[in-house]
């Protein structure tokens, strides 16, 4: 049976590189085996190496390996729909013949002339490949032409303006879709459903309950193999302007009218305007970097290979952001990121008003409890789901309360089920659904946000390093909540 079958030729560019192989092919095979994609779709790989289809064929084998078949002979149908070209992406005369080929494979496979560019490799190549796409006619006139891009989208609001500029010479708004691998995963498309599928959760969602917000992505690991990339970036600009941003406009937004990508995309933008932009000194108090040290068998940041030995990029980042709106005026949302940290999790606590008089904090009780806030805890990953913490009575004799956690975790067999967000991401990007991809305006408000920050930092020497590996980050990110009268929902027992 063949579901809602997308039919389009891909092209991709970066074809042999890490991202394609452990995650594009896999994303593409879990499609095939869902029957969105069928027979009427084939993949054109470039890279500047010198390989066969059947060699390139082979290397998507491998990538797929580990994925079990749920046909006979499904892997070996897939990667039939696989050809190779070698293109130079920064020489016009290639795409000459890239063109040809893309013809050629549109004939041979019926794809309606959709064509969908994928540009899966640095970024510094993605200006010159929009453009060298119209300039020598690689786009479809008779069916959709789809531009799909990598993070990073720009290192500043400047760069990222002029990347976009570049793309919108060739495609409109509406053809592109840019990545945020966040939003492809199932609690983060999750906030919208527990918000305006839920009357108990959406009346409360505003300053009148809502106390604070915290938003905690959280990794285990130190940078890896990314050293080289990651010490000119820094988790600024490759967690907090994206990732985060666009978790916290979410969290923010109004209910649009419907829960179609045009309507989701204006309440985000509209979210994401009324961020207050910092002033130097407001950045200064609302902002924590840091960088990691050594540990007991880990090296510091600044040891690792790839990594100036006098580094000041930040490995941490915790921060208060404020909305100016009637929503929102006066609840802090608190984010925070970073590597070499306790543990790998990505979660959001939303933290309630505690009862305005605690009747049980009676003196006569002889009780030195006190009523704890209620939160809503979102589970991103590892675990799926979410809890919600209330507090109950004590079981027994007497009369103190307790707080206890109503919670839903997704079954790890749900969770083999769903998804991966790249399988989601590309499955929207076929079907012309951007609900899951930042449009541009969003990623401008975000940059004009975060390079507030950046400027700051850069003309100031950081005290690195900070924190010590297995930690939450520098105390700075622990008493930048205290100074509130107020802590992380998610913290280390010291
Ligand atoms: N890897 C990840 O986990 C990950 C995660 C998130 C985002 N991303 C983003 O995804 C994109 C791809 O990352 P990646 O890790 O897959 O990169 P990669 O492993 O470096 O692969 C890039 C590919 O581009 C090709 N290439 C380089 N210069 C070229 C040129 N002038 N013309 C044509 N092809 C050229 C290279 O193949 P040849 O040498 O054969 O040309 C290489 O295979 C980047 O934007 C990255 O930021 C990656």
């Amino acid at each position: 049976m063949v579901l809602a079958e997308n039919k389009a030729v891909i092209t991709l560019f970066g074809a042999a590189g890490d991202l394609a192989q452990r995650k594009l092919y896999p994303s593409l095979f879990k499609l095939y085996q869902k029957h969105y994609l069928g027979e009427h779709f084939a993949l054109l790989g470039t890279s500047r190496r010198q390989i066969s289809d059947e060699d390139f064929q082979e290397m998507v084998r491998q990538s797929i390996s580990s994925i079990k078949e749920t046909a006979d002979g499904q892997a070996e149908s897939f990667v039939k729909h696989f050809f190779f070209q070698s293109h130079d992406v920064t020489k016009p005369e290639h795409y000459v013949v890239l063109g040809k080929r893309i013809a050629k494979l549109e004939e041979q496979f019926d794809t309606e002339h959709n064509r969908l560019f994928y540009m899966s490799m640095a970024p510094q190549f993605f200006g010159t490949i929009a453009i060298n796409l119209k300039k020598q006619n690689l786009l479809s006139d008779n069916g959709f032409n789809r531009l799909v891009i990598e993070k990073p989208f720009g290192r500043d609001f400047d760069s990222a303006k002029k990347l976009n500029d570049e793309l919108t010479q060739t495609f409109d708004e509406n053809q592109i879709f840019r990545i945020d691998h966040y939003l492809g995963k199932e609690m983060i498309q999750n906030i919208e459903a527990l918000r305006f599928g839920n009357t108990i959760i959406e009346s409360l969602w505003n300053n009148r309950y809502i106390d604070n917000i915290q938003v905690t992505l959280s990794e285990k690991l130190g940078v890896e193999e990314r050293a080289g990339y990651y010490d000119q970036s820094g988790a600024l600009r490759d967690m907090v302007q994206n990732h985060v941003m666009q978790i916290v406009a979410q969290l923010a937004m109004e209910q649009p009218v419907a829960f179609t990508d045009s309507d989701v995309r204006v309440e985000k933008i509209k979210a994401l305007r009324s961020l207050r932009l910092y002033t130097p000194s407001e950045a200064a108090a609302n902002f924590v970097r840091g960088q990691y040290d050594a540990g007991d068998n880990s090296t510091a940041y600044r040891k690792e290979d790839g990594v100036d030995p006098h580094s000041a990029t930040e490995t941490f980042v915790a921060a208060k952001l404020l909305f100016d709106n009637y929503r929102w005026s006066g609840v802090p949302f608190y984010i925070r990121t970073g590597k070499k940290m306790a543990d790998k999790f990505t979660r959001i606590d939303v933290v309630f008003r505690k009862p305005l008089i605690d009747i049980f904090a009676n003196p006569r009780m002889k009780s030195d409890q006190s009523l704890k806030s209620n939160v809503l805890t979102i589970y991103v990953e590892p675990k799926s789901g979410f809890a919600l913490r209330v507090n109950a009575k004590s079981a027994g004799q007497g009369f103190t309360t307790t707080p206890v956690d109503l919670s839903f975790l997704q079954s790890s067999a749900a969770k083999e089920e769903a998804p991966e967000p790249y399988e989601r991401l590309f499955h929207d990007a076929l079907e012309g659904n951007h609900t899951n991809f930042a449009s541009w305006a969003e990623i401008a408000y975000a940059w004009k946000f975060v390079d507030v920050i950046r400027k700051l930092w850069d003309i100031e020497d950081p005290q690195f390093p900070n924190y010590v590996p297995g930690s939450m980050g520098p105390a700075a990110s622990d008493e930048l909540l205290a100074r509130d009268g107020r802590q992380w929902v998610y913290r280390l027992n010291r």
